[in-house]
């Protein structure tokens, strides 16, 4: 399959009705909006509606994507979604979506590395592709985190939303120096207890709450992103201010403009979504990804890279030419 390109055809998003302000945070945790805004830049956060699940805001994304391709969900033969808040232990959130959109062939599966999930849903995707197992995905980031925090806890529940974001990826033979030009992933299990889940079916039988060091985390993420970012660069010979737009997982304002800064890159080219709906984990790139093309920002030629950190820890980045 030399020659084919990953070309992304279309991107979507979806986020759930229910906004809740900073200043409603301050009714449930001791908590203020000034504190949210200025450490993290975080002004309000998404939460599902009841009844509502992980692929459900999957499938709006996904549904809005192939929209904006112009497809049919007939044509998608690979469905993945990266989540770590499936609807259930399995089966997987990513067969719930294909048969929600339905699509009765092809395959689909679930890919977890949180907040990272998207990116590595990239470069496995472009794999899959080049590799010739599949023509066209439906690539989706979606959670739930709203569902695994514990809502007593101030120096974590600020900070999380719910959301979905979507990209339909398509090889093609003939996209001259469009697609997917590089992708970069990295893991370290040995940082399990600064971010991870109290539960899980193996261990507690519950699904448990999210836990996080906070400080420890936010160090480590702007020494691995910008790192992971420049080892992408390096590989195909392009520098940052070869960069037309950074789109990057929004976790936190204050770490957005220090991997920009690590990295020389100016910051108005960091596409910056984070005060509209917090970190919303593997939904947060796509997010991010859809905003900046539908408001015109990113443009056929651009050079876009994206960079993700989250639990384990996982990271990783990929440059793609629209
Ligand atoms: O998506 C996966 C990756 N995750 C991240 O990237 C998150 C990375 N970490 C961060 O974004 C930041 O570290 C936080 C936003 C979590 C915390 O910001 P910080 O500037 O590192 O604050 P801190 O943890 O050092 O806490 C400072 C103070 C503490 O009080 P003392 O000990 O100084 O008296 C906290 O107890 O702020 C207090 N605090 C709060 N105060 C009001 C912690 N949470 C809150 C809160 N409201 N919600």
């Amino acid at each position: 399959m030399s020659g084919t390109r990953t070309v992304v055809k279309g991107v979507g998003a979806y986020l759930p009705a229910r906004i809740v302000t900073n200043a409603e945070m301050a009714k449930i945790v001791d908590t203020t909006d000034d504190w949210i805004v200025e450490r993290t830049g975080i002004m309000q956060r998404h939460i599902a509606a009841e009844g509502e699940y992980t692929s459900d805001l999957a499938t709006a994304a996904g549904r809005a994507a192939l929209e904006n391709a112009g497809m049919d969900a007939s044509s998608i033969d690979m469905v993945l979604v990266a989540t770590a808040t499936p609807d259930e232990t399995f089966p997987a959130t990513a067969v719930t979506v294909q048969a929600k959109l339905g699509i009765t062939g092809g395959a689909a599966f679930d890919l977890q590395a949180v907040c990272s999930g998207f990116v590595y849903g990239f470069a496995v995707a472009d794999n899959l592709i080049r590799g010739g197992l599949a023509k066209n995905i439906l690539l989706i980031g979606a959670e739930t985190f709203s569902r695994i925090l514990d809502w007593e806890d101030r120096t974590t529940c600020v900070l999380f939303g719910d959301g979905a974001g979507a990209v339909v990826l398509s090889g093609e033979t003939d996209a001259g120096d469009r697609g997917i030009i590089a992708n970069k992933l990295r893991s370290d299990g040995t940082k399990h207890d600064l971010l991870y889940v109290d539960g899980g079916p193996s261990t507690t039988q519950t699904v448990g709450k999210l836990r996080m060091r906070g400080k420890d985390v936010f160090k480590h993420a702007v020494t691995n992103l910008a790192d992971i970012v420049e080892a992408v660069l390096q590989d195909t010979g392009l520098s940052p201010s070869d960069i037309d737009w950074i789109v990057p997982h929004q976790a936190n304002r204050r770490i957005l403009d220090a991997t920009a800064k690590k990295l020389g890159v100016d910051p108005d080219r960091v596409v910056v979504t984070v005060h509209d709906h917090g970190n919303t984990s593997a939904a947060s790139v796509p997010l991010a990804l859809e905003r900046a093309v539908r408001d015109g920002r990113i443009k056929r030629g651009d050079l876009v890279l994206l960079e993700a950190m989250g639990g384990g820890f996982t990271w990783g980045a990929s440059l793609v030419r629209w």
